[in-house]
């Protein structure tokens, strides 16, 4: 077989075989075909689609490019859970733990932000000494130990899906379906992961704009899963504004907090208990059939009860941690200049994009522009005010974290644009706009 003639039968629209995906992602992980190639295929398979089948096995390929991982000798049940990227996204600090408080453990790789969508990775290193690169040894031993465990994903996990992802970041061949739905889902394959909630993102500041393409999205995604073995259900989440009110990850991880002590902002929380209560369905489906109010008041206790806090901590300090600073989220990374800025006007809010408020944190410096730079884990911003709430001129709208008065400059410049106010009563937004599940 030839790479080159795979690629043209691709870039004339065919239908390619099994054996001939297999092939190319084979040879492209050992670097047998270079990268000029696999990103020409890469905008052949853009243009044309590929289609379900063909889909599963690109899936398939890249999920056996490497080590795969599997735990079914310490956890009964493997969960895990996606989120398709946002701003101000923690929820896996708070679901994990949720999850694994109401007796089902977790074991978890993450990945860093990129671009306006943080990473949890990137969050959880404002806690001095924690440890995100485990061995597969010490990742097994903390699973079977402690039942929770969050780390980065392994290198050896599914390496053509991270050599390809970095070559469609620079190819402009990320947001095509079947490239995104086998990328997540040979991560999840590859992880060994049995049961999957996907957290599929939609709105301004999500890879999809638009309800039908996240639904598409998602379905296809939920496909894969099922014809794989796994149990899937995927959520599809308003993005159009941040969730919760901080962005930035130390600001993040106190807000993370607050929840897992039964506060905090009460859009993160619902979504928080709705993405738990799914694991907690289907972790448990095999025993007896759980209803979803069950699985919900089940966790909303697990997080008032502190209950979830205590897993935190526990999971925290297994990895290295300094679990003062999460009883104490005051000596957190802080930001040396602390700026709010309040309502020019009255009105209600129509609008607060959650790509400029992204944005935003990115300028502050919370997040990178390209893989590898460094960042400031203290700054970032808050927000005050969600769609849907009556502001009074004077009323504080951001209050900004920043080490750097240039870059302050530059963001509240920026914030300028970024809510839109509406004289007249607006709806908030909707947490949740559809489920979709295996039928
Ligand atoms: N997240 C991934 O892991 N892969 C994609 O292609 C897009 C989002």
């Amino acid at each position: 077989m030839r790479a080159v003639d795979i690629i043209a039968r691709k870039r004339d629209g065919a239908e390619l075989t099994t054996e001939e995906i297999n092939f190319f992602i084979t040879a492209y992980t050992d670097g047998t075909i270079p990268d000029y190639q696999a990103a020409a295929w890469l905008m052949a398979a853009y243009i044309h689609g590929l289609n379900h089948r063909e889909t599963v096995d690109l899936t398939m390929a890249m999920a056996n490019s490497g080590e795969r991982l599997d735990l079914s000798d310490i956890l009964p049940v493997s969960v895990d859970k996606h989120s398709s990227g946002g701003v101000g996204d923690k929820t896996s600090l708070i679901v994990l733990p949720l999850v694994a408080a109401c007796g089902v453990p977790v074991a978890k790789m993450s990945g860093r932000g990129l671009g306006y969508s943080g990473g949890t990775i990137d969050k959880l290193e404002s806690i001095r000494g924690y440890k995100v690169e485990l061995s597969p040894a010490e990742f097994r031993e903390q699973a079977r130990q402690y039942g929770i465990v969050l780390s980065g994903q392994s290198a050896n996990l599914a390496p053509a899906d991270g050599k390809l992802y970095a070559l469609r970041d620079v190819t402009a061949t990320v947001d095509c379906l079947p490239l995104i739905a086998s990328s997540i889902m040979s991560k999840k394959i590859a992880a060994g992961a049995d049961v999957v909630v996907l957290d599929v993102k939609v709105g301004l500041g999500a890879f999809m704009r638009h309800i039908e393409e996240a639904s598409q999205l998602a379905r296809l995604m939920v496909e894969i899963g099922t014809s794989v073995g796994q149990q899937v259900v995927a959520l599809l989440s308003d993005m159009n504004q941040p969730l919760g009110y901080a962005v930035g990850n130390a600001l993040e991880v106190t807000e993370a907090i607050e929840c897992l002590h039964g506060g905090g902002p009460i859009d993160l929380r619902e979504h928080c208990l709705v993405v738990a209560a799914h694991m907690l369905r289907l972790a448990r489906k095999n025993q007896s059939d759980y209803a979803m109010s069950e699985c919900l008041s089940e966790a909303a206790h697990q997080l008032d009860s502190g209950a979830a806090f205590e897993k935190f901590r526990v999971l925290v300090k297994a990895q290295g941690g300094d679990v003062s600073q999460i009883d104490d989220p005051t000596t957190l990374p802080q930001a040396r200049i602390i700026e709010t800025i309040n309502a020019r006007h009255s009105g209600y809010v129509e609008q607060l994009n959650a790509l400029q408020v992204g944005a935003a944190a990115i300028d502050l410096g919370a997040g990178r522009e390209r893989k590898g730079e460094s960042i400031d884990h203290a700054v970032g911003l808050s927000v005050h005010k969600k769609v849907g709430d009556s502001i009074t001129a004077g009323e504080p709208l951001f209050t900004l974290y920043a080490n750097d008065e240039a870059k302050l400059a530059r963001t509240i410049r920026r914030l300028d644009y970024t809510l839109v106010y509406s004289a007249v009563e607006t709806a908030p937004l909707p947490a949740f706009y559809d489920t979709i599940t295996a039928t």
